[in-house]
């Protein structure tokens, strides 16, 4: 009897730091994409967990993060991360425009792996 006690005792300890933990990473992940070059916006910025995509999904910087130079992607953690530094308003060159670089990228792989989300509010939530 002891022993079940003692065992349920630790499941409800590790549940409840299990549950702190995860409350605190997604606290700290979540990055607001709030960029100026939208002055009037018609939707509330979107979220985007950065953490949750590199560490618990394992995906690569260079699937997002990119400096092309003669055709490759050249960037590394010292380079730009700002994605409006190069994606504006217009289109330049071949870069796309803002909106369609950040839709393009976000639910491009969403669609293509079948997770995340792809609908307007899931990404860019209603303010409280
Ligand atoms: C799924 C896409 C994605 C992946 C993968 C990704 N990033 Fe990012 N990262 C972004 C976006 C989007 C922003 C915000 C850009 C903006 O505000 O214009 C950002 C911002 C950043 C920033 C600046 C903000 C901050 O948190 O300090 C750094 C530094 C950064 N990323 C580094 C990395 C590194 C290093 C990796 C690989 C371990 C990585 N990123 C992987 C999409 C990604
Ligand atoms: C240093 C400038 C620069 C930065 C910063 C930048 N881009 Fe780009 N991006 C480009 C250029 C240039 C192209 C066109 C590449 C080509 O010739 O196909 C491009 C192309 C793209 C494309 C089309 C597909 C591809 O990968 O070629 C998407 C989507 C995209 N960028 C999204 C983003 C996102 C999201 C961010 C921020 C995480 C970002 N870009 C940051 C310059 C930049
Ligand atoms: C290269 C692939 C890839 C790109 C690019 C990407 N995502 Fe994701 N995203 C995922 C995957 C995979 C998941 C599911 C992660 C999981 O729960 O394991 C996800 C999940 C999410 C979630 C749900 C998080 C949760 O709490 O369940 C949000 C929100 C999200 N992505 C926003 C974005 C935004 C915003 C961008 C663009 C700035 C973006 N993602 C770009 C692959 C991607
Ligand atoms: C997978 C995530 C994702 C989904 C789904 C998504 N967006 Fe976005 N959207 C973004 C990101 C990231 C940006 C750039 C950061 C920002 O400004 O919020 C953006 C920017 C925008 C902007 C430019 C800024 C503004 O408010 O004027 C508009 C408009 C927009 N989205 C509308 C929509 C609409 C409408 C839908 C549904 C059809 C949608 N988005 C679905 C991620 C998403």
């Amino acid at each position: 009897m002891k022993k079940n006690k003692t065992v349920l005792y630790i499941a409800i300890v590790g549940l409840a730091a299990l549950f702190i933990l995860g409350v605190a990473y997604a606290q700290d992940d979540i990055i607001s994409l709030e960029h100026d070059i939208f002055v009037e916006r018609e939707r509330p910025a979107a979220l985007f967990p950065h953490a949750l995509h590199t560490d618990k999904a394992e995906i690569d910087c260079l699937e997002c993060h990119h400096i092309y130079k003669d055709g490759e992607n050249v960037w590394d953690d010292s380079e730009e991360t700002v994605c409006t530094t190069c994606h504006t308003l217009e289109t330049h060159d071949k870069k796309l425009p803002a909106m369609r670089a950040f839709h393009a990228n976000c639910k491009g792989c969403h669609t293509k792996e079948g997770k995340g989300p792809l609908t307007c509010g899931e990404c860019h939530p209603r303010e409280k």
